[in-house]
């Protein structure tokens, strides 16, 4: 028997204002996507925005149903549509921010398990990192350098 310890390093921003300016404006973007979303039953809204490899931006926001588990979270409706739009280009950067409409949202959201599957999926098959930046609505954002750090021991296509 051995212990093996896995480590994962974060980055903590106080505010937006800390982001280098590209990041600064990725989050704004997510924060912009974060407006529009579906989301009548939980009333917690979710924006991401994607930037990929030309400069392009990719949003997405939760999109809820009357159906609960139909509905789908804005991360990985970010993914899909740049996924099918953009099949080739690489995903350099992934912001996220989120909030409750009963209180302000103070604390880093972190990206729920399905979504981190389905964006390790994406990380793997472009082989190069993707870096996830993620809020509330307002205070410090957390930063990985990697979708994987997010989701050590993944499943992947090597089991299948
Ligand atoms: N949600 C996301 O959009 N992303 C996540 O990573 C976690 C949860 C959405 C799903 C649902 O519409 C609402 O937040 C409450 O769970």
């Amino acid at each position: 028997m051995r212990k093996i310890e896995i480590k994962t390093q974060i980055t903590v921003f106080e505010t937006i204002e800390e982001l280098p300016v590209l990041e600064k404006n990725l989050m704004n973007k997510a924060i912009e996507a974060k407006q529009s979303a579906y989301a009548p039953y939980s009333k917690f809204k979710v924006g991401a925005a994607l930037l990929l490899e030309d400069g392009t931006i990719v949003t997405g926001n939760n999109q809820e149903n009357a159906a609960y588990p139909s509905g789908m979270c804005a991360e990985r409706v970010a993914i899909w549509k740049a996924s099918s739009e953009f099949p080739n280009h690489k995903v350099l950067k992934l912001a996220i921010s989120a909030g409750a409409s009963t209180h302000i949202t103070k604390e880093p959201v972190a990206p729920c398990g399905a979504c981190r599957q389905t964006l390790s999926e994406y990380e793997i098959k472009q082989k190069e990192k993707i870096e996830v930046y993620f809020m509330g609505e307002v205070g410090q954002i957390i930063k990985t350098n990697s979708l994987l750090d997010l989701l050590p021991i993944a499943f992947d296509k090597s089991f299948l």
